[in-house]
């Protein structure tokens, strides 16, 4: 018997409303800072197959969710192909730019060594849980991983060098996407082979793009991925949510080649089961989930409605925030699981 999700994104009917949400693992948690603190760094967690596996599984243990979705980052590619990563306290992501023809000929194409340990702690988590869960496997999208490695780090919501790069250099970040593409279907493809049931591609940026640009940078790439991954792996679900990408949701849903899509919270979940033709996952506000209990009930109720008799996950419009009060998030399951399908 496949699980809830996979049953939802194959229009399928099952028991109950499929929930998990985005960062489910995290800071919010207080397990998670315990362990977090007794890992060197961050990068060594995610490359600790045991305590990745129990990071993992500490939102399900709480909250049981219908997934869980392994902890990682989508950083660990361009770590694992040679670029400098480190995560600064309190400020985010740093990574050494990847700017010029010499630095993108340089990046590793095999990346499966490096990312062995993701697997391993795949192999662990899955075996540790419930054969009806999924456990969601991920990496970020071409387009916001090229963003993060040209910027070199998190630069809120223009992402203007990245943009520019791609308009004066339109075939080296065509080089650097290609090889993002191809290393990320091999990466999506170890996660399959260790036990991933379902896959997410977080295009986080794919927003700031213009419509000639996300048919190029985001479209493109992504259909690419999809299909080098379903050459080896026909079967497995794929979930893309290219966030914020307003009416180009409808593009996206229609040629990137996913089987669903992911709704940020700005998007109103009616028009968008109107006009986009995939099962959708989303959408609740992470900013009302961790600062009003009632209002984040109502409108979980009001989001479940909306998707009454349609293929649906539930999920936030974007990551868990870190100051979330666990209390709300348990009212929300249990709005969830009140629910009728
Ligand atoms: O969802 C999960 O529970 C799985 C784990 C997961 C993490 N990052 C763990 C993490 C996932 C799926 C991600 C995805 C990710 N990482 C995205 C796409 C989704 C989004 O948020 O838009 C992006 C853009 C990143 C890059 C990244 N990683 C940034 C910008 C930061 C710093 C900001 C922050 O939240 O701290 C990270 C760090 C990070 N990734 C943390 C966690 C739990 C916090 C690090 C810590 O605990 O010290």
């Amino acid at each position: 018997m496949s699980s809830s999700i996979v049953r939802a994104i194959r229009g399928e009917p099952s028991p109950g409303i499929p929930f998990w949400f985005m960062r489910q693992a995290g800071r919010y948690l207080p397990e998670y800072r315990e362990l977090r603190a007794r890992a060197k760094s961050f990068l060594m967690l995610c490359y600790t197959p045991d305590l990745a596996a129990e990071v993992t599984l500490q939102p399900l243990k709480r909250f049981d969710m219908s997934a869980a979705i392994i902890f990682s980052d989508i950083l660990v590619v361009p770590h694992a192909m040679g670029v400098h990563v480190e995560f600064v306290t309190g400020e985010g992501p740093r990574l050494s730019p990847v700017t010029d023809a010499k630095a993108i000929a340089h990046l590793k194409n095999d990346v499966r060594g490096h990312l062995m340990p993701v697997g391993q702690a795949i192999q662990q988590v899955r075996a540790r849980m419930k054969k009806e869960k999924s456990l969601i496997g991920f990496c970020g999208a071409p387009w916001t991983v090229a963003c993060y490695m040209i910027e070199g780090k998190n630069v809120g919501d223009h992402w203007q060098e990245t943009r520019k790069f791609a308009l004066q250099e339109p075939a080296l970040i065509e080089t650097l996407i290609d090889k993002l593409v191809h290393v990320s279907a091999d990466y999506l493809s170890l996660q399959v082979e260790a036990g991933a049931d379902v896959l997410q591609l977080f295009d986080s940026w794919a927003g700031v793009l213009s419509e000639r640009e996300y048919a190029k940078w985001v479209i493109a790439p992504t259909k690419k991925l999809v299909s080098l991954v379903r050459e080896k792996h026909p079967e497995v679900p794929i979930i893309g949510f290219p966030r914020c990408s307003g009416v180009l949701y409808e593009d996206y849903a229609k040629r990137a080649g996913v089987d669903a899509v992911g709704i940020d919270y700005q998007t109103p979940l009616a028009a968008a089961f109107t006009s986009i033709s995939k099962p959708l996952q989303g959408n609740l506000d992470p900013l009302l989930l961790a600062t009003d209990r009632e209002k984040a009930i109502a409108e979980t109720k009001h989001i479940l409605e909306v998707a009454h008799g349609k293929p649906f996950i539930f999920n936030l419009g974007h990551g868990i925030l870190p100051e979330t009060p666990i209390a709300n998030v348990t009212a929300v399951c249990e709005a969830i699981r009140a629910t009728h399908s």
